[in-house]
């Protein structure tokens, strides 16, 4: 197939950014969004000129490394797939494709469809562990955790942080991802002695990093590849709520 594409390029987070155009030729169907783009990237280098740069690292859906915006979406046209996992075979031959990196003050540029997502980094630092002692470990089933609590932190911990929820939110929103990494430790006993701080000092950092508050309009739960659900982002809420009733003075606003 062969393909028009009309890619963000950019050198760095202070110089501006254009759309470049370039022809996609000879592509197979079979070929993975990244596969593509290695194969331009390839035909750019054979010219001396400058292969576009994106992130990467598993191409199995699971390091939350890749994601850009095509067409507008996050991570393209299909629901719950990763850019890596995105096969050439869902576009059309003669198909232009607009390819651009997430739209967030707190992602600013690094190079192209590279952003720099470190803010979720520092969200985590600041409430994403849980205090355990050392020495031996503790027979498995000595700590029986509730079926459905297992369940929903299993759903939560699916949260790979690439930060389509982020790009999809109309406020640039990092409460899916908030929400999900404050309930997957806030369902199981282990997480329960730093549940009330964790809740209070993970939402202060996303505050703090710049990201948009949430107004519930759900577009993160549509894009999210990983189908976080928003029901995370009203348990993250109450969590919340619970905190601040039990300590009130550690908490702003
Ligand atoms: S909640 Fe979904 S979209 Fe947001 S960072 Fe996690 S996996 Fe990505
Ligand atoms: S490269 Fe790992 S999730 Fe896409």
């Amino acid at each position: 197939m062969n393909l028009t594409l009309h890619v963000w390029r950019q050198a760095n987070a202070s110089e501006a950014g254009r759309f470049v155009t370039y022809k996609a030729t000879d592509i197979s169907e079979h070929a993975s969004f990244l596969e593509m783009l290695d194969i331009v990237n390839e035909r750019l280098i054979s010219e001396g000129q400058e292969p576009i740069a994106f992130e990467h690292d598993c191409r199995e859906g699971i390091c939350g490394s890749c994601g850009f915006m095509i067409n507008g979406e996050p991570h393209g046209p299909l629901p719950e797939t990763t850019v890596c996992q995105l096969h050439m075979r869902v576009f059309r031959d003669g198909d232009e494709i607009w390819i651009e990196p997430w739209r967030a003050t707190a992602f600013p540029v690094i190079k192209d469809l590279i952003v720099d997502r470190s803010p979720f980094d520092r969200i985590i630092q600041a409430g994403g562990y849980i205090s355990v002692r050392t020495g031996g470990p503790r027979d498995a089933n000595t700590i029986p955790v509730p079926k459905q609590n297992a369940d929903l932190a299993m759903d939560a911990a699916e949260c790979i942080a690439c930060g389509a929820c982020v790009a999809a939110c109309p406020n640039a929103s990092a409460m899916l991802f908030t929400a999900a990494k404050v309930s997957h430790l806030n369902l199981m006993p282990q997480g329960q002695p730093e549940r009330d701080l964790r809740v209070v000092d993970m939402v202060a950092k996303m505050d703090e990093e710049h990201f948009g508050h949430c107004t519930n309009h759900g577009a993160c739960q549509e894009a999210c590849p990983k189908g976080i659900s928003v029901d995370y982002i009203a348990r993250l809420q109450r969590d919340y709520r619970r905190a601040q009733m039990r300590r009130p003075g550690d908490l702003v606003g």
